[in-house]
């Protein structure tokens, strides 16, 4: 069992394929070009099912593939593949423009749930947030998930005065089609222009769709990231994810291995455990993640705690979106 100093066990590992990615979301990357982690520094397949394997040993039951863009790499049904074998609930997050290649594949592994992030129902915002002119793809793509009875998450990272205008359409998508709309409170990380002022909230959110809508609060499970609601003759639902306003660390059970083989055990945490150069020199990693846990802080990673109007950016000590793996 993998528990931490507050009483909090960690059952679900998010796994990053490759800080590569075929858009451009500035929120996510650095402001400056960096170059992408060469192969050899990223853990090969057959390293990621050991660690894989390992980390279900101490308890993981749940798993999901991040990036970058996890579908970039080359091998990625290979490890879909691998990670199928094992007793887990395997689910991937993904910007949607490769699915269509991926549906069998996805389909034999028993993946019943996919996350896809989509921020625009416009092709021309669409452009300008990916720098990629591909939203009728992410749109099919999104369709085909769901006429193969996967269940579709559509992730939404909401900021003020660029996309919180659309709000309610992506709410009244949800009336013909099973969706899972989740506005995510945009969050700070190293050189994605974050700006307190570019905060949509829970709170706005929530009464941006209240001038449109009747919704009901539906359940969430205790280890739900989001707090759910359902407009009520809609076929799908709507949720937000208060990381800056309301977060929801008192239940956190995620941990994160980056796609260079860091362990870490926050999305803010200040410090990683090199796990893959420990099991590339033969040593025993268990130690290691156990301790790494034992060191895991009691919210936000210690960073981020005062109200976020107050959070000074060049203050925090992390890796960009792109390089930690959503
Ligand atoms: N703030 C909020 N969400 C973000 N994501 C990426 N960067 C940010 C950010 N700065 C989202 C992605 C993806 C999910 C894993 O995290 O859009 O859907
Ligand atoms: Fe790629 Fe997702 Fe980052 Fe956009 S948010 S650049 S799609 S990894």
């Amino acid at each position: 069992m993998l528990a931490d100093l507050h009483q909090r066990v960690h059952n679900y590992l998010r796994i990053s394929l490759t800080d590569a990615c075929n858009f451009r979301c500035f929120y996510c990357m650095p402001n400056e070009e960096v170059d992408v982690t060469p192969m050899g520094k990223l853990m090969s397949k057959e390293e990621i099912f050991e660690f894989a394997k390992i980390f279900v040993s101490l308890g993981v039951t749940k798993i999901r593939l991040t990036g970058g863009e996890p579908l970039v790499r080359k091998d990625a049904a290979d490890i879909i593949r691998l990670l199928a074998t094992l007793p887990v609930k395997l689910t991937i997050t993904t910007n949607g423009v490769l699915v269509h290649k991926f549906i069998e594949v996805f389909k034999n592994a028993n993946l019943q749930s996919v996350n896809v992030s989509l921020d625009t129902l416009d092709p021309n915002r669409f452009l300008a947030l990916t720098k990629r002119d591909q939203f009728q793809e992410v749109k099919d793509n999104i369709e085909r998930l769901i006429e193969n009875n996967f269940s579709v998450k559509v992730n939404v990272v909401t900021m003020k005065g660029i996309n919180d205008q659309e709000i309610n359409q992506f709410v009244a998508w949800t009336k013909s089609n099973p969706l899972h709309v989740r506005f995510i409170e945009f969050m700070p990380f190293t050189a994605n222009g974050w700006m307190s002022e570019k905060v949509f909230t829970y709170q706005q959110i929530l009464e941006t769709i209240q001038e449109e809508f009747e919704f009901i609060k539906i359940k969430d499970e205790i280890n739900d990231t989001t707090k759910k609601y359902k407009v009520l003759n809609h076929a799908g639902t709507f949720a937000i994810i208060s990381t800056m306003t309301a977060p929801f660390c008192d239940t956190c059970n995620r941990l994160r291995l980056t796609a260079d083989g860091k362990m870490k055990n926050c999305l803010f945490s200040k410090s990683e455990t090199d796990l893959l150069t420990l099991m590339r020199s033969g040593t025993d990693i268990t130690a290691a993640i156990k301790e790494n846990i034992l060191a895991k802080e009691k919210s936000l990673g210690g960073q981020l705690l005062t109200d976020f109007t107050k959070i000074e950016t060049d203050q925090l000590a992390n890796r960009s979106m792109i390089a930690i793996g959503g």
